[in-house]
């Protein structure tokens, strides 16, 4: 009887997904900082600021009331907020009612995935990538296919690249991610109209990852939505409103999706927490706060693009948006998650190894995240310095 219970409760097989790794370089961190080590964190991808002072007064408020569910969809002032959002960003009209409140944008993809494909369905992700993509799908029973992306195309995927793809089997759906985590790359309009509109010719459906869009240092961010209203955007407020721990995000989808997903997230969680959407309503009028952040940012993308080149680290992708640099480590090794283990024991710097977002080329890639304080990207970069030379040393020594 109790073997037979413990056979029940064996792991399924959809469960077997790989670990999303940063979290693993997380813990180790931790591990050592437990042990008195101050260690400077490039690892996660979170704004070290919080959520702007509109946002934290507006959920204190809130707090004397009782906090009950709100609409699946989100409450709709927020929605009516968010579709105002693309008239002053973009000049778009996007009708308030194909706005989803969602649980982070993590629960946006569990949504769009479930309400767009079907299991077995293919499912074009960009490789290097965010790794979630490809191990949500694969939980949902549909198949991540990687298209590997180059500097030809700004590490993005192409027309071109995604037709290859679906001539070889045929494809669903595709999820382009502009700026893109973990390569800080963007894509141009033309080249995200492009994609898209071969996408729909080939009756491929887009999903929008723009959860970084603000953050876009070197030409302005394009929205999917003025390219068409058939596909899906997936938004958060949890990297340009800092608010990551809140869980709060948006998606903009098409009429035909918006009660499938409604019946979805009526299911799967009912409504978004209550105090975070009153709090990312409040959001908006933070913009000064985040304006701030968001320049603290550039000042870092600038410390590191002028300082890491000194000690070594001269190749990188361009750095055009999000809060991150994706670095070719190369020179120094083959194993990245071998060299970013030993960076942090020995440097006391954290960073991810790219193998977590493009399993075969990461090996040559670390991220480094810029989203600290200025004074930790001087320092992280001396640290890095002077242990890739003491590593150097140590090998000619040898
Ligand atoms: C590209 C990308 N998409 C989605 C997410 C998920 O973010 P959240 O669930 O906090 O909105 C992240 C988080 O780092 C990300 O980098």
């Amino acid at each position: 009887m109790l073997e037979r219970a413990k056979q029940l409760l064996q792991p399924s097989a959809r469960s077997a997904v790989p670990p999303f790794m940063v979290m693993d370089v997380v813990a180790a961190a931790a591990r050592l900082e437990a042990q008195g080590r101050r260690i400077i964190h490039m690892e996660v991808g979170q704004p070290a600021a919080g959520a702007p002072a509109t946002a934290i007064t507006a959920a204190r408020a809130a707090l004397s009331s009782p906090l009950r569910y709100t609409e699946t969809l989100g409450v709709p002032s927020l929605r009516a907020r968010i579709a105002r959002a693309y008239a002053e960003w973009h000049g778009l009209d996007i009708d308030p009612a194909r706005i989803v409140v969602t649980t982070g944008s993590s629960a946006g993809f569990v949504l769009a995935f479930l309400a767009a494909f079907d299991a077995g369905d293919r499912i074009a992700v960009p490789l290097p990538g965010y790794p979630p993509y490809r191990h949500i799908l694969a939980a949902l029973g549909a198949q991540p296919v990687g298209v590997e992306t180059d500097a030809a195309t700004r590490w993005a995927i192409t027309g071109e690249a995604l037709l290859a793809h679906h001539r070889v089997k045929p494809l669903k759906g595709v999820i382009v991610a502009s700026p893109s985590n973990p390569s800080g790359t963007m894509m141009t309009a033309s080249a995200l109209a492009d994609v898209v509109h071969c996408a729909q010719d080939a009756g491929i459906v887009v999903i929008s990852d723009e959860i970084y869009h603000g953050l876009d240092y070197a030409f302005a961010a394009e929205t999917a939505a003025r390219i068409s209203d058939d596909l899906l955007i997936v938004n958060s407020f949890s990297k340009y409103f800092c608010m990551t721990g809140w869980r709060i995000g948006w998606m903009v989808v098409p009429p035909i999706l918006v009660r499938a997903i409604e019946r979805l997230q009526q299911n799967l969680a009912i409504s978004v927490p209550t105090l975070s959407q009153i709090a990312a309503e409040a959001a908006f009028d933070g913009r000064v706060e985040l304006e701030n952040v968001r320049r603290g940012y550039q000042e870092n993308r600038q410390i590191l693009l002028e300082e890491l080149p000194r000690v070594g680290l001269d190749s990188y992708l361009p750095a055009d948006g999000a809060f991150y640099l994706y670095v070719d480590v190369s020179r120094f090794s083959d194993d990245s998650f071998a060299f970013a283990k030993r960076l942090l024991e020995e440097a006391g710097v954290a960073v991810t190894p790219g193998i977590d977002f493009d399993p075969s080329r990461g090996r040559n890639f670390v991220r480094l995240c810029y989203a600290g304080a200025g004074g930790d990207m001087r320092e992280a970069v001396e640290r890095i310095g002077n242990w890739l030379r003491k590593d150097r040393a140590g090998q000619d020594g040898r």
